[in-house]
């Protein structure tokens, strides 16, 4: 599956043409319980508002959002955070991995995060943070590509029906 699948960063036309479908995988995976920044209720609305600042930070050149496309569906999603204190211009955070819950298990995450890696290169980043819910596939995922584990900070956010999670916090030298 992974060989039918291309990943690639959007910008400018592309980027706004795609936000329904970026809004939509968004909601999906708060629907389906993951623990990304958001509360229910949350709608397609909301996933698109949030897309829409992102894509306005891509602009602004401090974000970069690549996607997963399947054919010409969008499947997944993943972003790096580029706005970093002065001090720290070789390190970015990476956020928001997302593969639709129709395409999981297909190796879609891994490929979405080899690519950020590869743009965050490109962007003369040498230092990758970022955190996840401890003990859900994706602490996997990221031990997997050897990314380091700094430690778990307990109940550090909520899943999207208000009960406590620990968080995960990871690096990666790249
Ligand atoms: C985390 C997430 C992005 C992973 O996406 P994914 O596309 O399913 O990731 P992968 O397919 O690369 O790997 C997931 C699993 O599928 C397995 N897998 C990969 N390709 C496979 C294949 N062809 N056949 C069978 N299994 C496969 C992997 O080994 C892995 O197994 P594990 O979970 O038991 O370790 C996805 O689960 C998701 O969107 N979760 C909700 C959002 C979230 O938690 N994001 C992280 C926020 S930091």
């Amino acid at each position: 599956m992974p060989g039918a699948v291309e990943v690639r960063r959007l910008a400018g036309s592309e980027l706004h043409e795609q936000l329904d479908a970026l809004a939509a995988v968004l909601a999906d995976g708060v629907a389906g319980g993951a623990s990304v920044s958001y509360l229910e209720p949350f709608s397609q609305g909301d996933a698109r508002a949030a897309f829409g600042e992102w894509a306005a930070e891509v602009e602004q050149g401090c974000r970069l959002i690549l996607a997963a496309f399947a054919g010409p569906e969008l499947v997944g999603t993943v972003q790096v955070n580029l706005a970093v204190p002065p001090n720290q211009p070789h390190r970015a955070d990476i956020a928001k991995l997302l593969v639709h819950r129709s395409a999981r298990r297909r190796g879609i995450g891994q490929l979405l995060m080899e690519h950020a890696e590869i743009e965050a290169r490109a962007e003369g980043k040498t230092l990758l943070v970022l955190d996840t819910v401890t003990g859900d596939a994706a602490e996997r995922l990221y031990q997997r590509l050897g990314w380091t584990t700094v430690g778990v900070i307990p109940g550090y956010a909520l899943y999207p029906d208000g009960r406590p999670c620990d968080t995960t916090v990871f690096f990666k030298e790249i």
